[in-house]
Order: C-alpha cells, then structure tokens, then sequence
C-alpha cells in the first residue's frame, strides 16, 4: 500500500503515454495520491481529461495557465511529491534536465524538488542507444536521478530491440520498492570493486577470467539505493552503471590498485568483488608477438593484492572480500578471511549451477572473522546483494560504529 504517498507523473510525448494510464490506476489502487504533469507534445497521445478521471486530480499542461486549484502551482507540485516519476521519459526531456533547461511546468517541477526522481524512458532503439542520450542518462545517474531500463521488443514504430516502456505492473512494483527500500546506509561511503581484469600480453591480447561484473555491480546498486554513497571500481564489463553510483573505469590489476588507493582514506566500506588477475605479464610485448615455433612462454609477476593492502591499512573500516573456489571452498575463503584482514568473505563455489560467473544468481556462504558461518540458498545476485550489506551493517552496530 501507497497511502499517504504522494507520486508526481510527468507525462511526455511519446506512444507509450497510453501505458501511463493504467500505471496511475494502479497507484491509485494502492492509494497513492497521484498528480499529473503532462508536456504539450504528449496531448497529442493521450488527452488530459483520462489522465484527470484516473488520477481525480487536476492535470496541468501549461505553466502560465490561470491556476483552476492554488495547489497546483510547479513549486507546490514540487514539494508535494514523494517521488517525481517521468513516464515515458523522452530523450529530449532527459537531455533538458541533463543540462539544467527548466522552460514548462514538467521540467521546472523537476528542478524544484528534492524528492527522488525516477526516468522511465521509452522510445525508439536508434534514439535510446545515441551515445548522447546515453551520455545525459550516465550523468543523470551520477547525481543521483533514477532510471528504469527500457524494456526489449516489438517497438511501434515496427522495429525489434531496447526501448519498450515496461509494462505497467512492473513500473509499479518498481515504485513500490523504492518506496519500501530501507535507507539504512545515508552518510556511509562504500568502494566496490566488480568485474574481471585484463592484463596485457601484447596490444591485442591479454590475461582475463569470466567475471561479468552483475555481482559487484548488483551490490552498489543496493548500496545507493539504501542511501550510500558509493564508488564502483570496475573492470571492464557491459553493464550501465547503477542510478547514483559513481564509477571509474580500470583495464588492470595495477589500474585497480591505483584506483581504490587513490580513494581508500575517505571509505567507510569496501566490498571487493572483483576477480582481480592474480599474476600479469612482466614485460607486454610492445608489438603483435608473431606465431613462431612450437611453445610461447610467458614471464609472469605477481600483482599487488588489494584486499591484502587494505587489510594492512584498516584502522576502523569495514573490508569484505569474496572468494571463487572450484574445491575446498570453505577452507580456502576463511585463509583469505585472516590473511587479508577481512570482517567477512563471501564464499562461492563456482562449479555449481547458478553459482559465480556470468549468471544472475548466486549459491554463497558468508564466513566472519569469529568463524560463523551463514549458508544461503540460490538467490538472485540483487537478493545476495542485499544480505552482504545487511552483514555489513551488524558489523557497524557490533564495532558501534553509528
Ligand atoms: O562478476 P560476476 O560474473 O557476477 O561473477 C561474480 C564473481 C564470481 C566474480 C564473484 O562472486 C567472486 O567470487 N569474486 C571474487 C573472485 C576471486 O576469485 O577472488 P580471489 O579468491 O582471487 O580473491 C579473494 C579476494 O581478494 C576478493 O575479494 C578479490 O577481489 C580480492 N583480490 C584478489 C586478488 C588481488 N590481486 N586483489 C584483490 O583485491
């Protein structure tokens, strides 16, 4: 249930606006107070007066209308809202808030208020996919706002691919859960580390493993959304970065060292997940290393450990680390335990179905520095995420840390 909450919708010009409809008759079920803005090219979709029977409220169209409730002027909109949803959310409303251009009631309601913003963009692939657009979401994200992605499909305008409004239950689950979602972590900063590294063997080659980067990148996900401000340390990996995470990009084992160096002193909490390659080349061929005889012998050095360099430097933080074993598992994750000086590690056997690499779920045990020992049961890696950071939050409140 929604009651008390208050949802501004900004509704744009695009197909999807029909979909919009029953997304405010769901809220209203779960008795949302609902408002609408709706730009001038979305009338031409869809006419205010549904929008005003679902919602029972006013819709504003125009900022410079004679106001028919005192209540609804921008800024009153604006302070009134729980949360500003823009659905759908299209590229040139995106790119307006992007670059600071308030110019109607949709727009100046979403600088004015301090309420969390959520983009649900819908449109075209060839649009959606424009770096530009891509460039104004990144930056979107980096303050803060949030976003939907696109659902994949049969667009109306005949094409196949990413940019489908999700069907409303979703959006609404969505809205839900962010309404739910605890925001225990405000005012705690956390690095993440997630992904593989790539060490070079020659310019067009290097030494890698399969990490994809969904686990890390599920645990900053749920770090921001419970109000932490986090820096996501990654590997390169095909994944956007999460709303109101801020990433830096790494190649190598060195690169990610440098990195996380470069932050450590103001972090309250670090989650290591990234499968950072043990060994790299010690001299990386200048040139393309040409095919020649039978065998290739590569000199390999030993990288620098983060987590090992971390656990050295702790002082009162909080370290966590993960463990991808193929035998032993619980063996070898408490001998990194207690060399790398961790809280806890999250151990993973990776030979099991659904478990470690690539997959959207995860089998793990997590193991803390008295030994205890928590099994879990196949969980998406978002469920998983959230149990990491519920432990890291017992740790707080055991070391008193508030
Ligand atoms: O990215 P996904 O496809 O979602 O897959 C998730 C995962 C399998 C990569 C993840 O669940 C996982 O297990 N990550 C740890 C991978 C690993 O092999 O860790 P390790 O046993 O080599 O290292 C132990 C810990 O030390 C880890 O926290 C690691 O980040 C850290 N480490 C290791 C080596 C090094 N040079 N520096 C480090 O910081």
């Amino acid at each position: 249930m929604l009651s008390g909450k208050t949802v501004v919708i900004g509704v744009c010009g695009g197909i999807a606006a029909y979909k919009v409809v029953d997304v405010v008759s769901r809220l209203k079920k779960l008795r949302a107070q609902v408002h609408i803005i709706m730009t001038q090219n979305a009338k031409e979709f869809v006419t205010p007066l549904t929008f005003q029977s679902i919602s029972h409220n006013l819709v504003v169209t125009n900022m410079f209308e004679e106001p028919k409730s005192f209540d609804i002027k921008h800024i009153s909109l604006a302070e009134k809202a729980d949360l500003v949803m823009v659905a759908p959310a299209t590229a040139n409303v995106i790119g307006k808030v992007a670059n600071g251009i308030a110019d109607d009631m949709l727009t100046t309601t979403i600088m004015a208020t301090k309420a969390p913003v959520l983009f649900v963009p819908a449109m075209n692939t060839g649009m959606y996919e424009n770096p530009l657009l891509q460039e104004n979401i990144n930056k979107l994200k980096r303050l803060g706002y949030l976003f939907m992605e696109p659902d994949e499909g049969k667009m109306a305008c005949g094409t196949t691919g990413k940019g489908r409004l999700p069907e409303p239950e979703k959006i609404v689950n969505h809205v839900e859960q962010l309404f739910n979602s605890k925001k225990d972590m405000e005012g705690i900063r956390v690095l993440i580390t997630a992904g593989p590294t790539r060490e070079a063997i020659d310019p067009v080659r290097y030494i890698s493993n399969h990490s994809s980067g969904k686990m890390g990148y599920a645990v900053a996900e749920a770090a921001a959304a419970r109000g932490a401000k986090v820096l996501l340390v990654s590997g390169p990996v095909q994944l956007p970065v999460p709303s109101g995470v801020e990433r830096v990009n790494v190649t190598s084992a060195e690169d990610m060292y440098q990195a996380v160096m470069n932050a450590y002193a103001e972090m309250d909490v670090f989650v290591m997940v990234a499968a950072v390659a043990d060994y790299r080349c010690e001299n990386a061929a200048l040139h393309k290393i040409k095919k020649s005889g039978e065998k290739l012998i590569l000199e390999l050095v030993k990288n620098p450990d983060i987590a090992y360099e971390l656990g050295k430097v702790k002082g009162h933080r909080i370290l966590v680390g993960f463990s991808a074993e193929t035998q032993e598992l619980l063996t070898h994750a408490t001998e990194k335990l207690n060399k790398k000086n961790l809280d806890f590690i999250v151990a993973n056997d990776v030979t099991l179905e659904g478990a470690g690499f690539g997959a959207d779920t995860n089998i793990v045990k997590i193991i803390n520095s008295d030994g205890d020992i928590k099994e879990y049961p196949l969980m998406k890696k978002n469920e998983v995420a959230e149990e990491i950071l519920n432990e890291v939050m017992k740790v707080r409140e055991k070391n008193k840390m508030y």
